[in-house]
């Protein structure tokens, strides 16, 4: 068994594991980051793409937002359509100056993995059967297999970043875990194809068809969304069908606006939110997808992935540098601070502008109602429009 000793085991080289292990090695402190995917599939997976201006500056404090400046495009609004009828919400003007930043999680994925490797950071990929041992002793430790060999790395702390199907969630025991879930009664097509965005902002749709949402990666890249059912088979779903329902969702002044283009990436997204409490037992901590999932109405997963690092890299350093442990103990009651009102705004705008189906109409019309006041009042678009750009951290 190959042995390895490090301070911080992180499991996961998703957007949470590659920051965290890149924040902590700017401040001096050493983890190996295990993952169980090879490079190209992790380089290779299609996600959400827009930015809150906190994750940006936190990309930069880490050292890898060069490209996510001169490529990510900054938006400055969005666009929200009821039934073909477009309003816009001007997030920079409601909240004193704030925008988001469209950039493809998966271009976030490549600057991280590209820094680690030239920072000569030790990040695994291929790890099979990763395993955590000891959470509760002072030196808990992982195991995997590489290949025909066993590994072992004994650590201070794991950080489990490995995403909702990971095993560090399951190594918190059950008496201890609390779970709350919500899975929606629908999921969301997308599609990336070579095609001008409809518009200078994304435009989300609600419409008695289902939603819709137009997004972008770059002026000659497009994102799309529309609702669909959870178990749809993508076999039903030929190119030009997906294209006529985006254009029927479409608010009426843009309609003649959408191009089509070559499809090259077409996938179904299912629905829920989850929060797994605590996110810490013993020296095992989690962060990002491990402990909580968003719908991806209000673009918050990847940002809550990077405010959960935030304060966890911030209480490994001062464990570190001062010897002080309060900021570890106070981490999950932080996080989960933020994770419930990110939760709550992801529920609301999904409640908002999906159709949840027959049998649902007094709902519906009130959900309905909830978007056409949000869009009326001042004070409720403001209030849609700071958690838009992100709540502090
Ligand atoms: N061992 C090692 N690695 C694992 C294991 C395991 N048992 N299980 C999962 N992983 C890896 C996955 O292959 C993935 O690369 O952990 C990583 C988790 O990454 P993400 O799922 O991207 O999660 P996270 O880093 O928390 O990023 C959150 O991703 O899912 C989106 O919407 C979400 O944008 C948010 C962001
Ligand atoms: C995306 O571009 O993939 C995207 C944008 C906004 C969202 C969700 C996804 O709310």
């Amino acid at each position: 068994m190959a042995t390895t000793r490090t301070q911080v085991g992180i499991i996961g080289a998703g957007p949470a594991g590659l920051l965290l292990a890149q924040i902590l090695d700017k401040a001096g402190i050493s983890s190996v980051v295990l993952e169980r995917r090879d490079r190209a599939y992790v380089e290779g997976r299609i996600r959400a793409g827009v930015l809150e201006q906190g994750t940006v500056d936190l990309l930069d404090q880490a050292g890898v937002g060069a490209r996510c400046a001169r490529e990510g495009m900054v938006h400055k609004g969005i666009y929200i359509s009821i039934e073909n009828d477009r309003r816009q919400i001007d997030l920079e003007e409601l909240t004193g100056g704030k925008h988001v930043v469209v950039y493809g999680q998966t271009e976030v994925t490549k600057d991280l993995i590209a820094a680690r490797i030239a920072a000569g950071g030790d990040l695994r990929f291929d790890c099979d059967a990763v395993t955590i041992h000891d959470i509760e002793s002072q030196h808990p430790r992982l195991t995997y297999v590489a290949g025909d060999e066993s590994h072992e790395v004994i650590c201070d702390f794991i950080a489990g970043c490995d995403g909702f199907h990971g095993v560090s969630r399951q190594a918190i025991p059950a008496s201890l875990q609390r779970v709350y879930e919500r899975v929606y009664p629908f999921g969301w097509l997308g599609i990336l194809a070579e095609a001008p965005p409809v518009a200078d902002e994304l435009i989300y749709a609600r419409h008695s068809r289902g939603f819709a949402l137009y997004s972008m990666r770059s002026t000659k890249i497009v994102r799309h969304y529309i609702q669909c059912l959870p178990d749809t088979d993508l076999e039903d779903w030929p190119d030009e069908r997906v294209w006529d329902e985006l254009r029927l969702r479409l608010p009426r002044e843009d309609q003649h606006l959408l191009k089509t283009g070559r499809v090259f990436e077409k996938s179904v997204t299912p629905m829920r939110s989850f929060v797994s409490e605590p996110m810490r037992f013993g020296r095992l901590f989690l962060a990002g997808d491990a402990g909580h999932i968003v719908p991806p109405t209000g673009a918050k997963g990847l940002n809550l992935a990077a405010s959960d690092v935030h304060y966890l890299s911030r209480a490994f350093i001062a464990f570190y540098q001062d010897n002080a442990s309060a900021q570890l103990d106070a981490y999950s009651d932080k996080a989960l601070a933020r994770i419930w009102k990110a939760q709550r705004f992801s529920w609301w705008m999904t409640s908002m502008l999906h159709n949840f189906g027959p049998g649902d109409d007094f709902d519906s019309r009130v959900r309905g109602a909830e978007l056409a006041y949000t869009l009326s009042s001042r004070a409720a678009m403001t209030a849609l429009a700071e958690n838009y750009v992100g709540l502090p951290f």
